[in-house]
């Protein structure tokens, strides 16, 4: 079987900085998997480079077999892969529904845009607020939206970058939610987060990164107790009941 998505060596450099240091991992459709590392160890860079926001010095991304190296961004959405971001990026003037109308509009939607982007809200609890402007939001409002606007793309894989950065326990028992129903739909999901007892609760994989490196890659019990992953938290996990 073909895996869903592929990295090969992935290298990222920023002048002498190696952000992303020859990652290789692979997803299979349906897997749920939590990228984990202290930060500055690459993740959000490594993100950007499965997702064709950015491109690796080195190496190679496949979704499905393609190379997604050589898809324009769009394409990579319409080829089912959304991402959010771990600093929230709406457009702050325009009103929260017109926030989730945009990717509707660059996945391809057709028919009734507002009545979609309005069950898109809906389904991450957002609906009551489609008229007010994004930039009114409260932080947890915000990664809802967030959600919403990587959701209209219909992705068939998910990566989620920090999604309980900022927001409460409660509202991280919502989201959760949101996200485990979308894999019980089926969507195939990649989650950094440093609130690990949440992600657990999320993933049945986790994929360890250390100064841009792969360090550990399995069932998150043995990677949690993995002592060069231990020792990349300095001896302590962060938030490990959170
Ligand atoms: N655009 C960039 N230019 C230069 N350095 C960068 C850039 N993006 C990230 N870095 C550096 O790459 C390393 C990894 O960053 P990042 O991927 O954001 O880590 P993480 O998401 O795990 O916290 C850090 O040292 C960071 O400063
Ligand atoms: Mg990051």
């Amino acid at each position: 079987m073909t895996a869903l998505l592929e990295a090969q060596e992935v290298t990222r450099r920023f002048g002498g900085l190696t952000a992303v240091n020859a990652v290789s991992f692979s997803v299979d459709e349906g897997d749920a998997v939590g990228l984990i590392g202290a930060n500055g160890a690459g993740k959000t860079t490594l993100f950007n480079c499965l997702t064709g926001f950015d491109k690796p010095t080195s190496g190679e991304v496949r979704l499905r077999g393609r190379s997604l190296l050589k898809m324009a961004r769009h394409k990579v959405v319409r080829a089912g892969v959304a991402r959010t971001f771990q600093i929230v990026k709406p457009f702050p003037d325009l009103p929260v529904l017109a926030n989730v109308m945009v990717p509707l509009i660059v996945g391809r939607a057709s028919g009734d845009l507002r009545a979609q982007a309005l069950a898109v809200l809906d389904r991450v609890g957002l609906a009551a607020r489609a008229a007010a402007p994004s930039s009114q939001l409260s932080e947890g409002d915000l990664k809802r939206l967030e959600m919403a606007r990587a959701l209209a793309t219909r992705p068939s894989l998910l990566l989620l970058d920090e999604p309980f950065a900022g927001l409460s326990q409660s509202e991280i028992g919502v989201l959760s939610d949101t996200i485990r129903q979308l894999r019980a739909d089926g969507t195939t999901l990649i989650v950094v987060e440093h609130k690990i007892g949440s992600l657990l609760r999320l993933v049945d994989r986790v994929v360890a990164m250390d100064q841009g490196a792969v360090i550990a890659d399995g069932e998150p019990e043995s990677v949690m107790r993995d002592p060069a992953v231990v020792t990349a938290y300095l001896g302590g996990v962060p938030d490990a009941q959170g």
